[in-house]
């Protein structure tokens, strides 16, 4: 399904104009819409009904408080990879038995924090860290539940900064070392071993990587159950890929059935970690055209929107298709724009080469912003972060208030004999 769809020209978020958004709370500004969300994680599960499954959703991905309260209702699990996140999830009312912690530098703070939790799985990332956490647990007189995190060393074929399952990768212990370290695993006292995990890469457009990645997996739940290590669950961490233009990720009930078929009768639980896949496309960044300005080589539209709030252009060169809110009458006057913010950086782009009819005032939508946008926003040239908004039905919601310039230096101090 498509919530963000044009209804008599106007681009609505489901039943809500997003020209009535940008009026009420201002741009830039996050609209998500919850239809999108719950059918993105409604399908993502059905394709797992018929077995034991958990369905952890990447906080990293989208952070905030009521998204993750909405999946919490839904019964979703999380990843987390910081004791901040690990926060916020009990904060929006997330069960601690359902989260797992994955992350290749864990403290022993948020070891802690982490234990007293009662999360569901440490996904430990070195024999290193498995020491560390056996020695954290023994001193709270606890027994943490692990899996390792295996390199499965199979290529993404993604972008080189998000593919994660390389042995040129830092994730993970390598493929070769991994029984060894269960061995070591399953001779420490306050350690459990419950699973294997692994996750090679993010915006992943392809099954195969997925099923090489598996199988190898598989071969080391086999091999560990030969050495009466039993493994109660496999995580298969996130990476799904979606469609920002014109790629064709896999579909979740294809993903899922590829999965089960290589499962076959083992009896264990699947895990899986989907950031993207659940909230990519159910949000967009809405942003105003402040200036047009005609240069020699190239037409701008500097609009209110920047790389502070929306990184991934600037950061990965990632592609994010850029709509008009309203769409104008005379499409002959359509040019082609480069769309950029005001930050100071010629990397502060959002769009190259669009075709759009503009002119200034005008609202934009850049979409499938709802992954890794605001989660990834800085305060860079001292820009306040956007306000985020649901929609829902006919209504909408601040769920994130527009940050106060005031909030941004608020903890600092002036020494007045510096
Ligand atoms: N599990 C682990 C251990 C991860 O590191 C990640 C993402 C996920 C799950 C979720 O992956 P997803 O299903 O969202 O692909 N900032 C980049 C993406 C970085 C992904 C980092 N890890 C971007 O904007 O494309």
């Amino acid at each position: 399904m498509n919530s963000f769809t044009l209804k008599n020209t106007t681009l609505h978020a489901e039943n809500v104009a997003l020209n009535h958004i940008a009026h009420a709370f201002g741009t830039p500004c996050y609209v998500y819409s919850k239809a999108a969300l719950t059918q993105a994680f409604e399908r993502f599960s059905a394709g797992f009904a018929q077995t034991n499954h958990l369905v952890c959703f990447a906080v990293k991905s989208n952070p905030s408080l009521a998204i993750l309260n909405l999946f919490a209702k839904l019964g979703a699990g999380f990843d987390i990879v910081s004791g901040g996140e690990l926060a916020r999830v009990l904060a929006a009312g997330g069960d601690p038995k359902k989260i797992v912690f994955s992350g290749v530098g864990k403290t022993e703070p948020e070891m802690q924090a982490a234990l007293n939790a009662g999360i569901f799985c440490f996904n430990v990332e070195s024999a290193s860290e498995l020491n560390r956490l056996n020695r954290v647990a023994a001193a709270l007189g606890k027994v943490a539940p692990v899996s390792l995190r295996v390199n499965p060393n199979v290529d993404a074929k993604t972008h080189p900064y998000i593919s994660t399952g390389l042995k040129n990768n830092k994730f993970g212990v390598a493929y070769e070392d991994a029984l060894n370290i269960y061995l070591q695993a399953a001779a420490m006292p306050n350690i459990a071993i419950h699973g294997v995990d692994c996750h090679i890469g993010s915006q992943i457009t392809e099954l195969a990587p997925f099923l090489d990645a598996f199988d190898r997996v598989l071969w080391l739940v086999d091999a560990l159950e030969q050495h009466d290590i039993p493994i109660q669950h496999i995580d298969l961490g996130g990476g799904i890929g979606i469609c920002y233009s014109d790629e064709t990720p896999p579909e979740f009930k294809a993903y899922a059935l590829a999965m089960l078929e290589k499962l076959g009768t083992r009896e264990v639980t699947l895990v899986f970690e989907p950031g993207r896949a659940l909230v990519g496309n159910a949000g967009v960044l809405l942003t105003k055209v402040e200036y047009i300005k005609h240069t020699e080589a190239k037409n701008f539209a500097i609009v209110d929107a920047a790389m502070n709030d929306l990184m991934r252009p600037a950061l990965y060169d990632a592609y994010h298709d850029i709509k008009a809110v309203q769409a104008r009458d005379n499409q002959a006057s359509a040019l082609s724009y480069e769309i950029v913010g005001p930050v100071c950086e010629s990397g502060d782009f959002l769009g190259h080469d669009r075709t759009l009819a503009l002119e200034e005032g005008d609202l934009l939508a850049i979409m499938s912003a709802g992954a890794y946008g605001m989660s990834m926003a800085s305060n860079y040239n001292s820009r306040p972060r956007a306000a985020e908004v649901m929609v829902d039905g006919e209504q909408c919601y601040v769920i994130r208030k527009r940050e106060k310039i005031a909030d941004l230096f608020a903890l600092e101090q002036i020494l007045p004999n510096l």
